[in-house]
């Protein structure tokens, strides 16, 4: 029997040191790797904790958030952008494009679902050279970016706010949240997990009967969490969807079967450069990044821009002067110390738009909003990885989602 090393109930009445799994912004992350890695075929994992050069203990969820933790070195600036997509003109609540006429904001090919096809061609070449017996030491980090990469943009993919450019994807937009200032980006990324794992039923302590969870859990303070979304989600109200989660949609027929070669070419050209996936051609029968963000997309709209904060009083103060100057969307940005004071329960008045209430925190809550985009993310992740990498024996089935 194992127990998290830190107990919620000393959460609960605020303790003033965070743990170092808790930093911030990485436990949606590693709640996404951790779920994935629950679901990889037995092949796969070892072939992972080989490019990811572990010794002893390995885990995908430390690396989860190292995408975030780089994007500020010289080296790797390149890719903050590629940690979210937003469509030109895209102004959720009241404009919903995924994309519009006008496309995409930012470089071609550049966000973050481009980044999961990449990813994953790279790491596809990479195992069939290694299939192929080719020496590929000297491609080593790149191939372990890849990865680290990868498992992070899946996880980002289902954050709504990494969808949309509106006020930089919620970074510029100040809310309260009991009582204390942060923004909505902060407020999806990190605070709505972190007040469930403050309400979590003390019932997820104690390890669930299932090998395949308590094996992958590392004592971190969101284990309780995970077993609940396992329980209660993958094998209670998501059991008869998991399977659509990862359908991608087959590339359309031939309207009509072309009796000319010409008419054969002309409808290839027409196909190829439909805009099925929304132009950006990174959607395939078996990955569908573009697919899959769409219905995530619409949460903007529906759920995540409040309609409030675009009417009087607070359109007025979505925006500081001196926000409007900082790029792209930034995960923990000035985010540690709200993280903090909410758990300490440190009080403090806002005068911004109040989102701990029923109508938006009970609601996101109650239709388990955050939890199903967890799941989605970790099973999907464990699609692409067993799609990747699963050497299945002789007379197994060919599942890419290995059931509990
Ligand atoms: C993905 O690959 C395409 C084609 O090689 C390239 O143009 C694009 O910049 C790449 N994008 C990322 C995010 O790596
Ligand atoms: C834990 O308690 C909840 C009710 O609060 C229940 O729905 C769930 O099934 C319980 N989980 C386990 C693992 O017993």
């Amino acid at each position: 029997m194992r127990f998290p090393s830190v107990s919620l109930f000393a959460l609960a009445i605020g303790a003033g040191v965070i743990p170092e799994a808790l930093a911030w912004g990485a436990v949606g992350h590693e709640v996404v790797a951790t779920i994935a890695q629950m679901h990889l075929h037995p092949s796969v994992m070892p072939k992972l904790c080989d490019i990811l050069n572990y010794r002893g203990d390995c885990h995908l969820a430390p690396v989860a958030a190292w995408a975030d933790r780089i994007r500020g070195q010289a080296k790797y600036r390149w890719t903050g952008p590629l940690h979210y997509i937003g469509a030109t003109d895209d102004y959720p609540s009241s404009t919903c494009l995924f994309p519009g006429s006008n496309g995409w904001e930012g470089r071609t090919h550049i966000n973050v679902l481009s980044g999961i096809r990449n990813t994953t061609n790279v790491l596809q070449e990479y195992e069939e050279f290694r299939r192929a017996g080719i020496d590929t030491a000297n491609v080593e980090t790149y191939v372990q970016d890849a990865l680290k990469f990868l498992i992070h943009f899946l996880g980002d993919m289902h954050m709504p706010l990494h969808l949309t450019g509106r006020d930089r994807g919620g970074n510029g937009d100040k809310v309260s949240f009991d009582g204390r200032t942060t923004n909505l980006h902060s407020l999806w990324d990190g605070l709505l997990i972190a007040q469930r794992l403050r309400t979590l039923p003390s019932n997820y302590t104690k390890p669930l009967p299932i090998p395949e969870v308590e094996d992958n859990l590392r004592d971190t303070i969101y284990d309780p969490y995970i077993r609940r979304l396992v329980w209660e989600g993958l094998l209670g109200k998501y059991e008869d969807e998991v399977e659509s989660w990862l359908t991608c949609p087959s590339p359309e027929p031939f309207q009509e079967v072309p009796t000319s070669t010409f008419q054969l070419i002309m409808s290839w050209m027409l196909r190829s450069s439909s805009s099925k996936d929304g132009g950006l051609g990174v959607d395939d029968e078996v990955l569908c990044p573009y697919h899959w963000a769409q219905p995530i997309h619409q949460l903007n709209c529906l759920i995540v821009f409040p309609k409030a904060l675009d009417e009087p009083p607070y359109n007025s103060f979505s925006f500081d002067a001196d926000e409007e100057e900082s790029e792209g969307h930034v995960c923990g940005e000035s985010n540690d110390h709200d993280f903090e004071d909410f758990l300490t329960s440190k009080a403090k008045k806002s005068r911004y738009l109040e989102l701990d209430t029923p109508e938006y925190a009970g609601f996101i809550k109650e239709q388990w909003i955050v939890e199903k985009l967890l799941t989605q993310g970790g099973i999907r992740l464990a699609a692409v990885l067993n799609w990747l990498f699963a050497e299945p024996v002789e007379g197994e089935l060919q599942k890419r989602f290995v059931s509990l």
